[in-house]
């Protein structure tokens, strides 16, 4: 019998020439969300965003092998895996290219006005009863960014032709990119005070829920930004929400959220100084292929007894 591989994937973000290329090694078997049925006998599970912790882990008690569609893997618990031997792959590196793209679009969206000039076009500009409001200019700005890894790195490569000023804070610092990006390392309370514009590049972790919440935005400038393409509950949403609607802040461009989707009565929604979009930072044909091909690589290598190329950190000295 051949072991059982759940995709719990459509077909446009993983298409079936990729699943040939480990289809004659596997029964495989495309789910949507967490099926019992399909879980009581599955050995490998391709997660988009199911919460992989204990409860999920008993009623799959074949499962050898986790690969994350994403590279973030805070809904699987890493340590839960590990005590049960199972391999826990994401998908690093193709995707920060498309983050970073997404990140300037939200930063110039919000500075340019994009959403809101476009629907000014539309059904405004012809009546001509008031004039587009001014956006701001880019260049001169201090651009903050709380972490800089794969994608923060990115991100600030691509400020390099902006001519704004950038600063970071990270946990780990960065020596190699503040050469190669003009970047300079600041304390937390200084990113805060000192950025116009503040993007969030850090993963979700318990050190870092909640990270930016009332006493954080009442140290940045009221005219500042923030730009979220990470995680939601990085920033606490209620609390953002009320600064913004206070002018403690100036605004935020969001690509993600504590609860996703959002709440169509969510408050945040009604707010004329943020821009939205709904966790669209990787979806591009050519990212979400890479995504699939590197997610197919780790369940290949499984497959044919190999240990697979993209585990997380945190298993980089496991076997089992
Ligand atoms: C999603 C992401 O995985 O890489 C991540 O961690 O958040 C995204 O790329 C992707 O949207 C799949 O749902």
């Amino acid at each position: 019998m051949k072991p059982k591989v759940l995709i719990s994937a459509n077909a446009d973000n993983f298409p079936e020439n990729v699943i040939d290329r480990f289809r004659p090694l596997a029964e495989v078997v495309r789910v949507s969300g967490d099926n019992p049925d399909q879980l009581k006998d599955a050995v490998v599970l391709m997660a988009l965003w199911e919460r992989v912790n204990e409860g999920f882990l008993k009623r799959a008690p074949q499962l050898k092998l986790v690969s994350r569609f994403g590279v973030g893997y805070d809904a699987i618990d890493v340590e839960a895996c590990t005590k049960r031997g199972i391999y826990v792959c994401h998908t690093p590196d193709v995707l920060s290219d498309a983050v970073a793209d997404l990140t300037w679009a939200l930063i110039l969206g919000w500075m340019r006005r994009v959403p809101e000039a476009d629907r000014f076009t539309r059904e405004e500009w012809g009546k001509k009863q008031r004039v587009f409001p001014f956006g701001w200019d880019i260049g001169g700005k201090t651009l903050g960014f709380l972490g800089l890894g794969r994608i923060g790195g990115e991100a600030a490569k691509r400020g390099q032709g902006f001519g704004v000023k950038m600063i970071y804070y990270d946990a780990v610092r960065r020596q190699d990119l503040e050469e190669q990006y003009s970047i300079t390392y600041v304390s937390f309370q200084e990113l805060l005070k000192t950025s116009d514009i503040i993007s969030v590049h850090v993963p979700l972790l318990p050190t870092t829920r909640g990270l930016l919440s009332t006493p954080q935005f009442a140290a940045m400038k009221s005219s500042a930004i923030v730009i979220n393409t990470s995680r939601g509950p990085v920033i606490d949403q209620k609390a953002l929400t009320e600064a913004l609607k206070s002018k403690v802040i100036a605004g935020a461009a969001l690509d993600v959220f504590e609860v996703e989707p959002i709440a169509l009565g969510e408050e945040l929604l009604r707010l004329p100084n943020v821009v939205l979009a709904p966790h669209v930072a990787s979806a591009t044909w050519e990212t979400r292929r890479k995504m699939a091909e590197r997610c197919a690589e780790s369940i290949t290598a499984f497959l044919e007894g190999k240990r697979p190329p993209f585990i997380v950190p945190e298993q980089k000295n496991v076997t089992f």
